[in-house]
């Protein structure tokens, strides 16, 4: 399973770097705000400085919702840095965005994904990662990780080779959860990744052997 860190923080995505385990990055416009990263050449600028800490895939969101919108700013994120994915909301121009980005070779992640038809629907244009937000469906009553499971049959029943990228993971029992269900990526905040780190017996044992030796 890949672990992308899911931010526009340059020092945490530096930390999960140096941690050893990060295959990628994933952003969004709220969070590019969260940095206070505002103006086109501003977020441009930020998303080379992402890749250049990361050896893996980042994702730059569009803006426009509209088919000749997208397109326009899809090809210009995918030009600034061979790790970029372009980031797509599964809406209709989206879908077609996410078409003829294939067709070009741009790789895409389509994105605020809710439903098993969503994901089928960006399969099909083949996107090459879809984002299942598992976190905000909890939110409103309603099982995050179904979903994920649901798509993990619909992908392999016919062999689509999207990706799963399992989003708006907010705790490590997601992550853990996802692994077991097949979701090919987690991406998370920092603290979800670290999370995974803790356990008692672990402190325990540490420092038993350190009393000892
Ligand atoms: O990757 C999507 C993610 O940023 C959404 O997370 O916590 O805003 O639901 P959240």
């Amino acid at each position: 399973m890949k672990f992308f860190i899911d931010t526009a923080n340059l020092a945490q995505i530096k930390e999960a770097q140096e941690l050893g385990v990060l295959d990628g990055v994933t952003t969004n416009p709220s969070l590019m705000a969260k940095e206070g990263i505002k103006g086109a050449a501003n977020i441009k600028k930020h998303y080379v400085d992402i890749c250049n800490i990361v050896t893996g895939d980042v994702s730059a969101e569009v803006i426009g919702t509209e088919f000749s919108e997208m397109v326009k700013e899809g090809e210009e994120l995918a030009a600034l840095h061979k790790q970029i994915v372009v980031k797509v909301p599964m809406i209709r121009d989206g879908v077609k965005a996410i078409k003829y980005f294939t067709e070009k070779g741009i790789r895409t992640n389509c994105t605020l994904v809710f439903s098993a038809g969503q994901a089928l629907l960006a399969a099909k244009a083949g996107a090459t990662y879809v984002s299942p937000f598992i976190g905000r469906l909890d939110d409103v009553s309603t099982d995050g990780l179904r979903l994920i499971d649901d798509i993990r049959i619909i992908y392999d029943n016919y062999g689509y080779e999207t990706q799963i990228l399992a989003a708006s993971v907010r705790h490590p029992m997601h992550i853990i959860d996802c692994a077991k269900l097949g979701a090919d990526v987690a991406t998370c905040p920092l603290s979800a990744i670290v999370a995974l780190l803790n356990h008692p017996l672990t402190d325990k044992g540490v420092a038993q052997f350190l009393a000892d030796a």
